[in-house]
C-alpha cells in the first residue's frame, strides 16, 4: 500500500493537478482549510503534509496556514510538513520553517522537484518512526538496568514499582546471582529517596565482632581500636535506603538491635548513651532459607516479620523464558566492546546450549561465562565451547530411565519445532517419525505449539 499524503490547499485546481501527478506513488487525502485539514489528519495519520499557507477565511495572509502548522505538530511532532507558498512569500515561508515546517516549495510547483522532496520526507519520517519504536522496545526491556521480558521478571518489576512508593521494609529472596542487589537499587532509584544515599552492607562479609559497630557506629574509646567516633551504615543511610545483604548471617544479638531500630526508628552507637533518630528505609536480601533458620532458632521470627512486610522472590534464570538470550546479547555487546572485538555474535548452537543449561549461578554465571568466552573466542561467533557449555545435557543424573527418556524426547521435539518455526510436518520429518506420532509425542510431553 502507498503511504498517505495530506494535501491542504484552498485551490481545487491545484489539488487536482497534484493528485494527478502523485496518485501513482501516494494515497492522496485532501483538505481545503484548517479545520478540514486537522480532521483529515486525525483520521488518516499521514507522515507527510503538503500545506498552503493562505487558507480561507484569510487566503491572503499566512495566519491560517501557520495556525494549521502548529496544530498539526502539536498532534504529532514527528509529522513532516512541507510548505507550498506563492512567490514573494519568502518571509512567511521562513516563519513557517521556524515554527517547525520541514521544508518548502515555491508555486507553481515543479512536479519532479516535488516528487523528489516527498520521497525524502517519507524516508526520514519512516526512519524516525522505526527509531522511536526501537527505543520504546528497548526501554520496555530494561528496568533500572535490569533486563528481562519474561513473565516472572516482569512480575518482579511490577512489585518493585509498587513497593518503591512506600517506606515499608522489603525482603528480597532469590538464589545467588539472580539480581537481588540490582532489585534493591531499583527500589531505591524508583523511590522518593533516590537523591539520598543508598548504603549497602554485606552482613556475611563482616566478622561478627565488628558487625554491630559497622551498622550502628561507635563512640571514641568504646573498644580497643575505636580511636574516633564513627557513624555506622544505618546513620550513613539517613534519608535514603539501607540495604542489608545476606541478612540470614546476622547474629542473634545484632538481630535484636536491628529489630529495635525497625520498631522505633532509633539507634544507639556502640559505647554511646544517646538515642539517635534515623530515617532510613530498610531493604534486606538473602539466598538462605530463613524459615529453616527460624525453626532452628538462628533467625528471630519477630525480626523476620518486621523485615518482610513486603517480600518478593527473584526467579532463577532458567525459569525466565527468552531472557537468557536477551541478557546474553546485551552483555555480549558490552564485553565485545570492552575487549575490542566488534561484531561478535552468539552462534545458533550456543543459544540452544544456553537454554539447556541449568544456570545454578544465574545471571552472574551467565556474565562470567560470557566474559570468558569473549576473551577466548577466535572467530566472529561465540560457540558453546567458548562458554564451556556442553550441548549434551547433564540433567539425567539421578533420574529414572523413563524420566531421562522423556527429557530427551522433550528436548528433541522442542528443538525440532524451533528449527522449523513450529511446522509440524517438517519437525516430524527431521526426527524421522510420522505426523500423528509427533502429535502424540507432543501430547504426552505436554508441549503446546
Ligand atoms: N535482569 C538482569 N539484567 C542484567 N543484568 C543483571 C540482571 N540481574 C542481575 N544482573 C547482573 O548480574 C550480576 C548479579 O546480580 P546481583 O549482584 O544483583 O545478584 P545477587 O542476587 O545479589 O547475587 P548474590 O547472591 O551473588 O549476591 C550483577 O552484575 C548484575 O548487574
Ligand atoms: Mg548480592
Amino acid at each position: 500500500m502507498n503511504p498517505t499524503l495530506l494535501i491542504v490547499d484552498d485551490d481545487e485546481e491545484i489539488r487536482t493537478q497534484m493528485k494527478w501527478g502523485l496518485a501513482q506513488d501516494y494515497e492522496i487525502v485532501q483538505a481545503f482549510d484548517r479545520n478540514s485539514a486537522i480532521e483529515k489528519f486525525r483520521v488518516h495519520k499521514p507522515l507527510v503534509v503538503l500545506l498552503d499557507l493562505g487558507l480561507p477565511p484569510h487566503p491572503n495572509t499566512p495566519e491560517e496556514g501557520l495556525a494549521a502548522l502548529r496544530e498539526l505538530l502539536e498532534i504529532d511532532p514527528k509529522t513532516k510538513v512541507v510548505i507550498a507558498s506563492g512567490q514573494g512569500e519568502r518571509e512567511n515561508t521562513l516563519q513557517a520553517v521556524g515554527s517547525g515546517a520541514y521544508d518548502f516549495l515555491t508555486k507553481p510547483v515543479d512536479m519532479d522537484e516535488l516528487l523528489l522532496l516527498l520521497k525524502r520526507c517519507f524516508h526520514v519520517a519512516q526512519l524516525e518512526r522505526e527509531f522511536f519504536e526501537m527505543k520504546r522496545q528497548y526501554n520496555d526491556d530494561t528496568f533500572e538496568g535490569m533486563l528481562g521480558t519474561s513473565k516472572p521478571i516482569q512480575a518482579v518489576f511490577d512489585s518493585i514499582r509498587k513497593v518503591a512508593t512506600s517506606d515499608a521494609p522489603v525482603m528480597i529472596l532469590g538464589d545467588s546471582g539472580t539480581g537481588k542487589e540490582m532489585a534493591a537499587r531499583a527500589i531505591h532509584q524508583r523511590s522518593a529517596r533516590s537523591a539520598q544515599p543508598f548504603v549497602a552492607i554485606n552482613c556475611s562479609a563482616i566478622p561478627e565482632a565488628l558487625l554491630e559497630s559497622e551498622l550502628f557506629g561507635h563512640e571514641k574509646g568504646s573498644f580497643t581500636g575505636a580511636h574516633a567516633q564513627k557513624k555506622g551504615k544505618i546513620e550513613q543511610a539517613t534519608g535514603g535506603t539501607l540495604f542489608l545483604d545476606e541478612i540470614g548471617d546476622v547474629p542473634l544479638q545484632v538481630q535484636v538491635k536491628l529489630l529495635r531500630f525497625l520498631q522505633e526508628g532509633y539507634i544507639e552507637r556502640v559505647g554511646g548513651n544517646d538515642m539517635i533518630q534515623v530515617n532510613a528505609r530498610v531493604v534486606a536480601a538473602t539466598n538462605a532459607d530463613l524459615k529453616k533458620g527460624m525453626a532452628e532458632g538462628t533467625f528471630r521470627e519477630d525480626f523476620f516479620y518486621r523485615l518482610a512486610v513486603v517480600e518478593f522472590n527473584l526467579p532463577p534464570l532458567r525459569d525466565r523464558e527468552g531472557d537468557i538470550e536477551l541478557i546474553a546479547n546485551a552483555l555480549l555487546q558490552r564485553f565485545a566492546k570492552e575487549n575490542n572485538k566488534p561484531g561478535l555474535s552468539l552462534g545458533s548452537k550456543t543459544a540452544t546450549a544456553m537454554i539447556r543449561h541449568n544456570w545454578p549461578g544465574n545471571v552472574r554465571e551467565l556474565q562470567n561465562r560470557l566474559r570468558r568466552a569473549v576473551i577466548m573466542s577466535e572467530g566472529k561467533t561465540i560457540s558453546p565451547d567458548d562458554m564451556e557449555l556442553s550441548l549434551a545435557s547433564q540433567a539425567h543424573v539421578g533420574k529414572s530411565l523413563k524420566e531421562a527418556r522423556e527429557d530427551l524426547e522433550r528436548q528433541m521435539v522442542l528443538d525440532a519445532l524451533r528449527k522449523h518455526s513450529n511446522k509440524i510436518t517438517s519437525a516430524a520429518t527431521e526426527l524421522g517419525i510420522s505426523r500423528p506420532n509427533f502429535y502424540e509425542l507432543m501430547k504426552k510431553l505436554g508441549i503446546n505449539r
